[in-house]
C-alpha cells in the first residue's frame, strides 16, 4: 500500500483529504503540530473510514526532526497543507507567516531530497491571483504581488517550488490553487474549526445563525456586481479533497505533462455574498441575520475559475452545488454546538 505524508493533516481541509485518501486505499501519516488543529480529529476520521490515520506531533519548522521523520518511514508522496492561513494576522504579524510557511516547505524538500522521495503536492491559493484583470481566471493569469504577507508566502513557494522541479527532472512538483473551500463531510463529524473570532464568510455566518455572533457584517454592497456584493468561487471541501486524490495518483503514475504542474480547484462559479445568505436561508430554513457595511480593506471585488484544465487534465470536477456547501456546513456546525 503506499504511503503519503499529510502535512497539516489534522486541519479542515486536511482531514477531508485524509478521509479521501483512506478510502481510496492510501496508507496515510498525518503530521501536525497541533497550531490550528486539535487530535481528537484523528478517531473522528476514523469513525467514517474504519482506520486511525498514523499522526506524528510535529512541527515542520524543526528540520531535524523532519529529517529523522522521512528515514523511520517509508513515504510514497506528501501532500504539504500545514501553512499559517489567516490573511488579516499576516499582515500584523509578517516574520510569522514568512518563517512557517517558508521553512516548513523547504524543510520537507531538504528532507524528500535526503530520503529520493519525489512527489510534492502543495496547497496554493487564488490569492496569488489579486484582483485579475479578466475572468475566469486560468493557470495562465498572471499572478500578482500579492496582497498580504500569506499570499505572498504562497507566490514564494510556487516559485521555489517551479525553480526546485527545474533544477531537478526526477522531482515532481504541483501547485494546487484554491478558490475558497467551505462545507463539510456528509458524515457530520468532520469540518472547519475557527479559533476565535472568524475571519471568513461561512464560519461567521454559520456563529451569526447558531447565536454565538450577533449579526454578520457583509462587507460592501457597492461593487461593480449585480447586487453589489463581492463575488468568490465557493468550492465543497470534499470535492476539493477528491482532486488531491488524484492529483497525487497523477505523480505515483507518472502521468503528469511535465515536472511542475498547476491547477486551479474551484466550482468554476462565482456567488456574491448575498447569493451565499440566501443558499443557506433557503436550504436550511435559517434566517441569518446580516447587516451591509463598508468594504473590508484589501478585499477584493470578484473572482471565479476557469476550471477547464483540471477537468481535462485531471480528469476532475466539482460536484456539490452551493446548496450542498450550505446544508453540509449548517449541519457541522450543529454537530459542533452538541459538543459544546
Ligand atoms: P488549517 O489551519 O485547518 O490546517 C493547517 C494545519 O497545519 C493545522 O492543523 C495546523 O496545526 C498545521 N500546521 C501549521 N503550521 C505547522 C507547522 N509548522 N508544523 C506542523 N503543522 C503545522 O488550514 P486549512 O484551511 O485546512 O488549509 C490548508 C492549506 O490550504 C493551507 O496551506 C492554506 O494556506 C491553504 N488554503 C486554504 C484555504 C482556505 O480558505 N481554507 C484557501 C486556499 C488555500
Ligand atoms: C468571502 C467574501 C468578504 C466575512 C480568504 C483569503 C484567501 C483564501 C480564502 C487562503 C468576501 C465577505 C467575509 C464576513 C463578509 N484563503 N465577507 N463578511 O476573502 O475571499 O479569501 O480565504 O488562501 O487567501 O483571503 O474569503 O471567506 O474571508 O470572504 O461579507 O464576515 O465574504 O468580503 O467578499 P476571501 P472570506
Amino acid at each position: 500500500m503506499r504511503k503519503i505524508l499529510v502535512s497539516g493533516g489534522s486541519g479542515y481541509i486536511g482531514s477531508h483529504t485524509v478521509v479521501e485518501l483512506q478510502q481510496s486505499g492510501f496508507e496515510v501519516l498525518i503530521v501536525d503540530d497541533l497550531s490550528n488543529s486539535k487530535k481528537e480529529i484523528l478517531h473522528k476520521i476514523e469513525t467514517i473510514t474504519n482506520q486511525l490515520p498514523e499522526f506524528v506531533e510535529l512541527d515542520l519548522k524543526d528540520e531535524v526532526a523532519i529529517a529523522h521523520l522521512f528515514q523511520s518511514y517509508e513515504i510514497d508522496a506528501v501532500i504539504h497543507f500545514a501553512a499559517s492561513k489567516s490573511v488579516g494576522e499576516s499582515v500584523v504579524n509578517p516574520l510569522l507567516y514568512y518563517h512557517n510557511n517558508l521553512l516548513s516547505m523547504l524543510n520537507l524538500l531538504k528532507a524528500m531530497e535526503a530520503s529520493d522521495v519525489t512527489s510534492f503536492v502543495f496547497s496554493s491559493s487564488c490569492t496569488v491571483y489579486g484582483q485579475p484583470d479578466h475572468l475566469p481566471v486560468t493557470e495562465q493569469t498572471p499572478t500578482k504581488p500579492a496582497e498580504s504577507p500569506y499570499g505572498n508566502t504562497k507566490k514564494i513557494c510556487e516559485d521555489i517550488l517551479k525553480d526546485y522541479a527545474h533544477a531537478n527532472s526526477e522531482f515532481n512538483g504541483m501547485s494546487l490553487r484554491y478558490f475558497n473551500p467551505v462545507g463539510a463531510h456528509p458524515s457530520g463529524s468532520i469540518g472547519e474549526r475557527p479559533s476565535g473570532v472568524p475571519n471568513n464568510l461561512i464560519p461567521y455566518l454559520l456563529e451569526t445563525v447558531a447565536g454565538v455572533r450577533e449579526k454578520l457584517s457583509v462587507f460592501g454592497s457597492d461593487y461593480g456586481t449585480p447586487d453589489g456584493t463581492a463575488i468568490r468561487d465557493y468550492i465543497h471541501v470534499v470535492d476539493l479533497a477528491q482532486a488531491h486524490v488524484i492529483a497525487v495518483q497523477r505523480q505515483l503514475d507518472q502521468k503528469n505533462k511535465s515536472n511542475y504542474e498547476v491547477f486551479n480547484l474551484g466550482s468554476g462559479h462565482g456567488y456574491s455574498v448575498l447569493e451565499v445568505i440566501k443558499a443557506f436561508e433557503k436550504v436550511n430554513q435559517e434566517k441569518v441575520n446580516y447587516e451591509l457595511v463598508d468594504r473590508r480593506p484589501g478585499d477584493i471585488e470578484k473572482i471565479y475559475a476557469d476550471t477547464t484544465y483540471a477537468n481535462e487534465e485531471l480528469g476532475w470536477s466539482a460536484k456539490l452545488g452551493i446548496e450542498e456547501m450550505m446544508r453540509s456546513a449548517w449541519q457541522w456546525q450543529q454537530n459542533l454546538n452538541k459538543e459544546s
